[in-house]
């Protein structure tokens, strides 16, 4: 089995607000987060949305224990969330890298509100409410404008702070870019 390509920065479809999920029951429903569970693992993502493998649902998955891509990030728990949506529990924002598997090799900095709380269902179809923090917010936050048809670099205050990994990644983690061989 090969993974579904990740769509990249430029196509439309990333351009576009995703269908919120309204049958539970649907078959192409668990389908379709095996393939997204698939490519994220594949790939490497720390979460990933499904409008990146061209399926047009409002559906999320995140987490990771150890991420080559953040190497100094603290583990966030594996979430499937269909129809996220969430409220910010602070004005505070922090200014920090992202990068995102549709815009690949690059990074920029990115504000995020530091606490939020989301919604969302489970795979069975129940809503759950959880309050989250940090990177974990970050990148709910950043699935999240993936729904509604936004990449990362939109989000970018000063164009600056937009560049190569290879460039950066020292200045940013600390440690050499690991050159694949
Ligand atoms: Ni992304």
């Amino acid at each position: 089995m090969k993974p579904f390509p990740i769509l990249k920065m430029g196509d439309p479809k990333l351009q576009t607000p995703a269908k919120v999920v309204a049958d539970f029951s649907d078959p192409h429903l668990q389908k379709d987060i095996a393939e997204l569970k698939f490519a994220m693992k594949t790939f490497g993502g720390v979460g990933i949305s499904a409008p990146q493998i061209g399926i047009n649902k409002r559906i999320i998955l995140f987490g990771f224990e150890h991420s080559a891509r953040y190497p100094t990030e603290k583990p966030v728990p594996f979430t499937i969330l269909i129809n996220p949506t969430y409220t910010t529990l602070t004005e505070q924002q922090e200014e920090s890298w992202e990068g995102c598997l549709s815009v690949p090799g690059l990074r920029g900095k990115v504000p995020r509100f530091t606490r939020i709380e989301y919604s969302a269902f489970n795979l069975d179809g129940n809503e759950i409410k959880i309050i989250a923090e940090g990177f974990h917010a970050r990148i709910i936050q950043h699935e999240c404008d993936h729904l509604d048809g936004v990449l990362f670099p939109e989000r970018i205050v000063d164009m600056k702070n937009f560049g190569f990994e290879e460039l950066l990644w020292e200045k940013i983690y600390g440690v050499p870019y690991p050159v694949s061989s």
